[in-house]
């Protein structure tokens, strides 16, 4: 499954690629505001931190295909490397990812909220569609379900799309969509932290620690090294 990180903080973008395996940085207009900061000049201090082999999906602000495919154009040659045009769906962002698809621009169908946007969105040609996890679950419906179906019919019509779970707040919502076989999720750093953290985890390695001092005090294994 491919982790992708949903924030268009440079720091934490930072951080995590650092320490996580990392496959790329997804954004919208939402998180974008939050940094409050020069459009163009985040984008390329992202793109630097990231490489161009990593994914980069940034969304349109435009509502009419010319303006979303005009849109996606600019970023994708401003942007570069491994990009994706994030299009939320519409019949408008439809007929603009069929002309995205053309010029060889890659597309994230987002805002997925059912099986039958998704499929639609795979069959104009986007490379991801991206279902709001969380959000279903917040209006009672059953976002794993929802995932599950769609990854299904992706299968049973041999379709290219992957399927970006999007909109996480649990690690167990990330771990049901891992055992639906969705390709990939995207997520924030502060669950990035939390899907590794477990207290029995911390107090195995307080013991390790613990039992190694008892022996050999301060030293470390290459202090017991050194001649
Ligand atoms: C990412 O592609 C989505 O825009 C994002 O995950 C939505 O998350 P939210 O529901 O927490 O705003």
């Amino acid at each position: 499954m491919m982790y992708i990180i949903d924030t268009a903080n440079v720091e934490e973008i930072r951080r995590c690629v650092d320490l996580f395996p990392v496959d790329g940085v997804t954004t919208n207009p939402t998180i974008i505001s939050r940094e409050n900061t020069n459009f163009p000049t985040l984008l390329k201090d992202i793109r630097d931190v990231i490489g161009n082999d990593r994914m980069f999906h940034v969304q349109v602000t435009g509502e009419d295909a010319k303006t979303i495919v005009d849109e996606a154009v600019a970023l994708n040659e401003f942007v570069g490397g491994n990009f994706y045009a994030k299009v939320p769906i519409s019949a408008q962002g439809l007929k603009a990812t069929m002309e995205l698809k053309k010029r060889g621009i890659k597309v994230t169908e987002t805002a997925i909220f059912t099986q039958q946007q998704a499929l639609i969105a795979a069959k104009v040609g986007a490379d991801f569609v991206a279902p709001y996890v969380n959000r279903l679950d917040n209006i009672v419906s059953d976002g794993v379900n929802v995932v599950g179906e769609i990854v299904t019919m992706f299968k049973g019509y041999d379709l290219k799309c992957n399927v970006l779970a999007a909109s996480f707040k649990t690690v167990e919502q990330i771990h049901k969509i891992a055992m639906v076989g969705c390709h990939a999720v995207t997520i924030n750093p502060d669950l990035f932290d939390t899907l590794i953290y477990h207290p029995m985890t911390l107090y195995a390695i307080d013991d390790f620690n613990a039992d190694w001092a008892s022996v050999y005090g301060k030293n470390k294994i290459l202090d017991l090294f050194k001649k």
